[in-house]
């Protein structure tokens, strides 16, 4: 009696089994993906930035194997290739991690310049134009992690001992570094190192000159050459301007000024 009774129940459990098939399991609800995927809900919990607060795991993944077999998103199919030019390139996967997007290693991709350039329009263009030995490098040589940047002297020695970091982008702009601007305030010190003759002669000088510094004359652009006129006028008689035109004919040299 009670063998029959278990053999009847067994039999009803298999026939629902058998004509319900496996949709009887309930279906995997968001909860539970944690239950076997506890590293990934942490990941994306933690480091998921906007795919962890605007969308869930089940946005991204509609189904589950075995029976689904679609179960790994394209990004396209919520970054529109046609939105930005940034969703047209190609391996997102090569910087971004699904489950902690914003975690980019710059090192891990080849060639960057392109998909840079898809965001940061103006860099790349004054690389092009003021064609330097720096247009010829990625920019993941200089930016190995997105928004941070490796300081020029890991690469090149300073022209003189005391210059700093920042006193190379006084005169220099990294992506066009050939263009060398300064402001007034640039202490003649930081020209010395190249120009030895021209700073020994000036210091030597006793006259008025003495106490300019290169920039209050070279003003703003690297080998800008100043006409004494410019601050002076004309000074002497008309005469003599006429018959010297040239100032240096009798003061020699703006830097070694004779009186
Ligand atoms: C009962 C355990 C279990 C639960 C609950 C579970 N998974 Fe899975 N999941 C697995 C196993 C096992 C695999 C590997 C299956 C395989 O490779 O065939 C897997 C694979 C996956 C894959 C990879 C599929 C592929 O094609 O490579 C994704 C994506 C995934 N699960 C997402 C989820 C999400 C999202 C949830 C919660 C909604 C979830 N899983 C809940 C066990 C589970
Ligand atoms: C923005 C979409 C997106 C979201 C949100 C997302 N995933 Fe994924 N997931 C992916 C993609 C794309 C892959 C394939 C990764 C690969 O190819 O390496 C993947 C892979 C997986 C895999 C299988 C490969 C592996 O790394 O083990 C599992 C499991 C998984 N996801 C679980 C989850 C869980 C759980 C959540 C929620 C906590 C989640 N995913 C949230 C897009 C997403
Ligand atoms: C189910 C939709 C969906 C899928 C699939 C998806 N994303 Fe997203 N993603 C979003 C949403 C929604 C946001 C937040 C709003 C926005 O930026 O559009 C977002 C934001 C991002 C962000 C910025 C994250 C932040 O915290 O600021 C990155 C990076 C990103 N997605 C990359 C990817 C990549 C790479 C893939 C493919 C591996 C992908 N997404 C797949 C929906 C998705
Ligand atoms: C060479 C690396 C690289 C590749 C490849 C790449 N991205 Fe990005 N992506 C970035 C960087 C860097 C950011 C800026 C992150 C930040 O602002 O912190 C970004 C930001 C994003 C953002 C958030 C900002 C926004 O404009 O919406 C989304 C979404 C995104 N990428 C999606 C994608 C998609 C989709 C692909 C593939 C079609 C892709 N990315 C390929 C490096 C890359
Ligand atoms: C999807 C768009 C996107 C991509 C792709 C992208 N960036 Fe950015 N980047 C941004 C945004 C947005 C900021 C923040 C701008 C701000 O704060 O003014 C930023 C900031 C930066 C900064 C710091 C700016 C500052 O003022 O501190 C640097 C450096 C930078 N990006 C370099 C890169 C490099 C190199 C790449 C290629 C590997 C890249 N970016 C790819 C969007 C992007
Ligand atoms: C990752 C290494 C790296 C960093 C960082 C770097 N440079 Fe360069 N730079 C180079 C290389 C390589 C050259 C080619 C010549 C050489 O080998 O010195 C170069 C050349 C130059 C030149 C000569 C350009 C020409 O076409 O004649 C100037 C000027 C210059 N760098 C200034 C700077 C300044 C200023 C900084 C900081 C804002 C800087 N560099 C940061 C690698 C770097
Ligand atoms: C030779 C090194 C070098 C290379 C190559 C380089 N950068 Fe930079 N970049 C820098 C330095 C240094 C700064 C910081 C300048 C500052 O603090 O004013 C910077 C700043 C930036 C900024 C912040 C905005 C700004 O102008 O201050 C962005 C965006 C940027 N770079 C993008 C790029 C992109 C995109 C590429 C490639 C097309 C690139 N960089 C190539 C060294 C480099
Ligand atoms: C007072 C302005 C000034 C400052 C500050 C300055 N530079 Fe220069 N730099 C120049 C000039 C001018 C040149 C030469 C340009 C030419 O040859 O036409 C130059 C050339 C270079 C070159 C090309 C190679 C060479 O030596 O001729 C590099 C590399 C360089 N600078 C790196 C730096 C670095 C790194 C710093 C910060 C430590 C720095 N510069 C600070 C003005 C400056
Ligand atoms: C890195 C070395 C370097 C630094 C720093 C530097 N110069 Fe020069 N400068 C040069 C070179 C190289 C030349 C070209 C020399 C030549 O053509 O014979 C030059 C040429 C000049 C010329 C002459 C242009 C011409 O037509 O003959 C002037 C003026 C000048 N520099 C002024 C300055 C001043 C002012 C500073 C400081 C603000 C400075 N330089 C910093 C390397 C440098
Ligand atoms: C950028 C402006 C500037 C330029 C360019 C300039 N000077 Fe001067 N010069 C001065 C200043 C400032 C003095 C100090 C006296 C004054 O305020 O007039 C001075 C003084 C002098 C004096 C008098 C020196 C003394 O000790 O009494 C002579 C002579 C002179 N300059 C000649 C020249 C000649 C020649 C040139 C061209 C080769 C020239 N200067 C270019 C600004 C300049
Ligand atoms: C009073 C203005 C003045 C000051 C201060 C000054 N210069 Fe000059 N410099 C000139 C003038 C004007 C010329 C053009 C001389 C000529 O036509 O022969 C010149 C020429 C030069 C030249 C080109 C080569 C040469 O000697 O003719 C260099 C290099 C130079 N200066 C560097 C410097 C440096 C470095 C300093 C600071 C130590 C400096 N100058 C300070 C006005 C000045
Ligand atoms: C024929 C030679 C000669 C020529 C050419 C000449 N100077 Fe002079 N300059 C002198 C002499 C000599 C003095 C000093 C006499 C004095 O103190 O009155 C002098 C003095 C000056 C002084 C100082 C004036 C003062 O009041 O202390 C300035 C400034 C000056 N010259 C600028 C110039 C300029 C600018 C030119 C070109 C436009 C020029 N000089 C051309 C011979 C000349």
């Amino acid at each position: 009696m009670e063998r029959f009774t278990l053999a009847l129940i067994g039999s009803i459990a298999l026939l629902i089994c058998f004509t319900t098939g496996v949709s009887a399991a309930p279906p995997i609800v968001i909860d539970d993906c944690i239950k076997c995927h506890d590293q990934i809900v942490d990941q994306v919990s933690t480091r998921g930035g906007l795919h962890a607060s605007e969308i869930t795991c089940q946005d991204c993944h509609l189904e589950h194997p075995p029976k689904g077999t679609n179960a790994i998103p394209a990004c396209s199919m919520c970054h529109a290739v046609d939105d930005k030019a940034h969703y047209a390139i190609e391996n997102c996967q090569s910087c971004h991690n699904p489950h902690s997007p914003l975690e980019i290693d710059l090192g891990n991709t080849e060639v960057v310049k392109p998909v840079c350039v898809t965001c940061h329009d103006n860099e790349g263009t004054q690389l092009v134009e003021y064609q330097s030995m720096h247009s010829g490098l990625d920019c993941n040589e200089c930016h190995l992690e997105h928004g941070q940047f490796l300081a020029c002297m890991e690469c090149h020695e300073p022209h003189t001992e005391e210059m700093v970091y920042n006193d190379c982008l006084t005169c220099h702009k990294p992506h066009m570094p050939t263009v060398v601007k300064y402001p007034e305030t640039i202490p003649s010190s930081f020209c010395s190192g190249c120009h030895t003759t021209e700073t020994e002669v000036l210091m030597a000088n006793k006259t008025l000159h003495h106490d300019l510094t290169c920039a209050y004359c070279h003003k703003t652009q690297h080998k800008m050459i100043p006409q004494c006129t410019t601050c002076h006028g004309a000074p002497h008689d008309r005469d003599l301007h006429s018959k010297f035109p040239n100032c240096l004919d009798c003061h020699i040299d703006p830097h070694g000024l004779e009186k």
